[in-house]
């Protein structure tokens, strides 16, 4: 029997040998975990870790019946005592559940938080979408202020910033309170009701369940109808008009550029107010690479108490590939630094020793236990860009000696053995041979 991998997941490994999978390299993942970690402290978030599964009823209550996720994309199964479990969709929910449930807000009135990790849903494989991906969430709980809205696009701008990418756009709009997004809802109707029979299979469904999502269809046929559909910008009350105002304006006060998308709805149910996506121009049809959204009812809805939040969540895999697509730079993959060679079973154990020696000194180090020709293992260094090999034959042992041999050169020295850490070192921190 051979086994493969489920559809729509992924291996990170070592190295991939095609270009178009470098994106699952582990050492690229790390240093943009790392990266989007500095950037969560230096913007006061601090890490939650939550379970990958819940009750499904924590999802379908937040999420919304009528959404993709909700309504096809779960993974869901019943535990052996028979209670109904989701392999988490998204970050937002857990985080919220495990905020109310350890009565966080008695410690403070505003908390950043943030996680990372894999998220689950079953959707149709395609370039960019998966049914295990990850995400970076962060969300801020506890104020209204529209520049905490603010904050977090900032975030995403700094960070995409900071990573080299290019050719993103910030979209935002603002979905107003429950009552403006009903009396938007009856004009949607109205104004799709003549068109229902051009809409797309997917609209038509959505005519009933969802109207507001037909606004973002990716159909063509669509994208034509709503052109001139009401937009939800017209139908703010006083308060989320204001808020929308003052998002812009502190946005303008940073400089980051931003558009405004009337068409923007997201499709998870649980916003209200500021929603936004960054987009990137070099990916296909799943080209938000992050995006979220106030969401001030949420964890009252959850049975917390009644405190607004805003959050977003970035999709890893799309961010790693367009820093692929557009040669961002990435720190080069972790290798040993030096290369034991003994030549024979009597230098073996003299080695032996010298990697426990090197390991202690934080010296990357590795020792090849082949015994093949010297040649070949020189070869395998090179190939591996081990930038240093020490070999021990008979001569180095009587003599208490190595041979310490720089790669890109073929510069090669004894070196006494009493003397060898402290003269690697040395070469190490110069990053050179001297
Ligand atoms: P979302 O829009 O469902 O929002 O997902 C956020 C990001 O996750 C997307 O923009 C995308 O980059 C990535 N993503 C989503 N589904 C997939 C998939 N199947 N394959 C690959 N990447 C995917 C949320 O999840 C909200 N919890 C965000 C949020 C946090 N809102 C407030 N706080």
């Amino acid at each position: 029997m051979n086994y493969s991998i489920p559809k729509g997941t992924f291996d990170l490994l070592p190295q991939q040998d095609k270009e178009e999978n470098q994106w699952k390299e582990i050492h690229r993942w790390n240093y943009l975990r790392a990266q989007i970690f500095e950037l969560a402290h230096n913007y006061g978030f601090e890490e939650i870790v939550t379970p990958i599964f819940e009750a499904t009823e924590l999802f379908t209550r937040s999420i919304g019946d009528s959404s993709d996720i909700v309504s096809k994309e779960m993974y869901t199964f019943l535990d052996k005592g028979e209670r109904s479990m989701t392999l988490r969709p998204e970050g937002t929910a857990p985080a919220m559940r495990a905020f109310i449930e350890s009565q966080m807000h008695q410690g403070s009135y505003c908390h950043k938080l943030c996680y990372t990790g894999p998220m689950f849903r079953y959707e149709r494989q395609q370039a960019g979408r998966y049914r295990q991906f990850y995400q970076f969430g962060a969300e801020i709980i506890g104020l209204p202020s529209a520049q905490l809205d603010v904050e977090l696009i900032d975030f995403l701008y700094a960070l995409f910033q900071r990573l080299g990418l290019q050719n993103l756009t910030i979209h935002i709009n603002s979905i107003g309170n429950k009552e403006c997004r009903q009396n938007h809802r009856n004009a949607l109707i109205d104004y799709l009701k003549p068109h229902f029979n051009s809409l797309s299979l997917e609209s038509q469904k959505r005519f009933e369940t969802n109207p507001l999502r037909i606004l973002d269809s990716k159909n063509l046929e669509d994208q034509k109808i709503v052109i001139g559909a009401p937009s939800i910008l017209d139908y703010l009350e006083e308060e989320s008009k204001e808020h929308f105002e003052e998002v812009k304006k502190w946005l303008r006060l940073l400089n980051i550029p931003f558009v405004i998308n009337d068409k923007l709805v997201r499709g998870l149910d649980y916003y209200n107010r500021t929603v936004f996506e960054v987009v990137s121009g070099d990916l296909g049809a799943q080209n938000t690479i992050a995006a979220g959204g106030r969401y001030d009812y949420l964890i009252k809805d959850l049975g917390g108490p009644e405190l607004p939040a805003v959050g977003f969540a970035i999709g890893i895999e799309r961010v790693l590939q367009t820093m692929i697509a557009q040669s961002c730079s990435f720190p080069s993959r972790p290798v040993p630094l030096v290369l034991l060679i003994p030549l024979g079973e009597p230098s073996l154990q003299v080695c032996f020793q010298l990697l426990k020696q090197l390991r202690n000194h934080n010296i990357p180090a590795e020792m090849d236990y082949s015994f093949k020709k010297l040649k070949n293992i020189l070869k395998y260094a090179d190939k591996k860009n081990i930038p240093y090999v020490t070999i021990l034959g008979e001569d180095e042992l009587k003599n208490e000696t190595v041979i310490l041999k720089h790669m890109i050169t073929s510069q090669e020295e004894p070196v006494k053995l009493d003397q060898f850490i402290l003269t690697l070192k040395n070469k190490l921190s110069h990053g050179q041979p001297n």
